[in-house]
């Protein structure tokens, strides 16, 4: 639809430059989580509609998937919708929600053959239908694989989550399956959209905001945080590698000495 016409070829300057191969050396974090922001600004940038921005940032995420398998990441989440997201205008929702089943038509053989592993969170009910449709598809037709999770938060929101996390734990405590003080963190975990998968060692934000939108605020407690004001259309497999050499000098003490 939006061709390769308007890429930017100037990519934004970089600190250092590394390589995969150096990246290699150390341990590299195994869930990465990206809040992957700014495909509208890249759009005003050169005069074109947001959905120009929405298009071009999905190419990216292909990319980005490709690379992030290649490294041999095991969890990649995405930020793609967010519960807040539904307030924007009904023309830009419309193709937001027509996205995932482009990007999935297109990639998912590839993503079949990379051994790539589809998974959602967020609330799939309130998707239409052929949002829906296109999501499940991929995630049946992927539940095989053993690669890279490839896990989407679409329509996801964590207080939302929150809550209806604590919905579902008071109302096996009303029906006494469980007690108060059966109520512990693993069990909170549990009940989370998240429960088979570890936290993320490394979140990263795109576009200069320097905030979470409610994104995953229980599950990166711990996480290590990088902040680029790369706009995400404009961000690539250099900036990744950036962002994991930095973690990779970070000490994480989980409140340890
Ligand atoms: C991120 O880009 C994509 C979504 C939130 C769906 P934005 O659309 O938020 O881009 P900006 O922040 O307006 O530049
Ligand atoms: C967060 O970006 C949601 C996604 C990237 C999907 P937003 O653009 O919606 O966040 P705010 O409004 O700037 O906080
Ligand atoms: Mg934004």
């Amino acid at each position: 639809m939006f061709g390769k016409i308007w890429k930017d070829k100037k990519q934004s300057p970089l600190s250092l430059s590394y390589t995969k191969e150096e990246i290699l050396r150390h341990p590299i974090p195994e869930h990465v989580a990206i809040i992957m922001d700014g495909n509208g600004r890249w759009a005003k940038k050169r005069a074109l509609p947001r959905a120009a921005g929405h298009y071009e940032g999905m190419q990216v995420v292909r990319k980005i998937t490709r690379f992030a398998n290649e490294l041999g990441i095991k969890v990649l989440t995405l930020y793609a919708f967010s519960t807040e997201n539904w307030k924007r205008p009904k023309s830009e929702v419309e193709y937001l929600m027509k996205l995932p089943e482009q990007f999935l038509t297109t990639f998912l053989p590839e993503l079949i053959e990379e051994n790539v592993n589809v998974r959602v969170i967020g609330n799939r009910e309130q998707l239409p239908d052929h949002t829906r449709r296109a999501v499940e598809q991929a995630i049946a037709e992927t539940k095989q694989n053993t690669g890279l999770i490839l896990n989407f938060a679409l329509n996801y929101g964590s207080r939302a989550e929150i809550t209806y996390a604590i919905q579902s734990i008071a109302k096996q405590v009303e029906k006494g399956l469980l007690s108060p003080e059966d109520i512990n963190e693993d069990l909170v975990a549990s009940y989370l959209m998240t429960k088979d998968l570890a936290d993320p060692d490394l979140l990263i934000r795109t576009s200069g905001e320097i905030r979470l939108s409610n994104f995953m605020l229980w599950q990166l407690a711990y996480t290590e945080f990088w902040f680029t004001d790369v706009l995400w259309p404009d961000f690539t497999e250099q900036h990744l590698l950036e962002a994991i050499a930095e973690f990779q000098k970070r000490g994480r003490r989980f409140g340890g000495v």
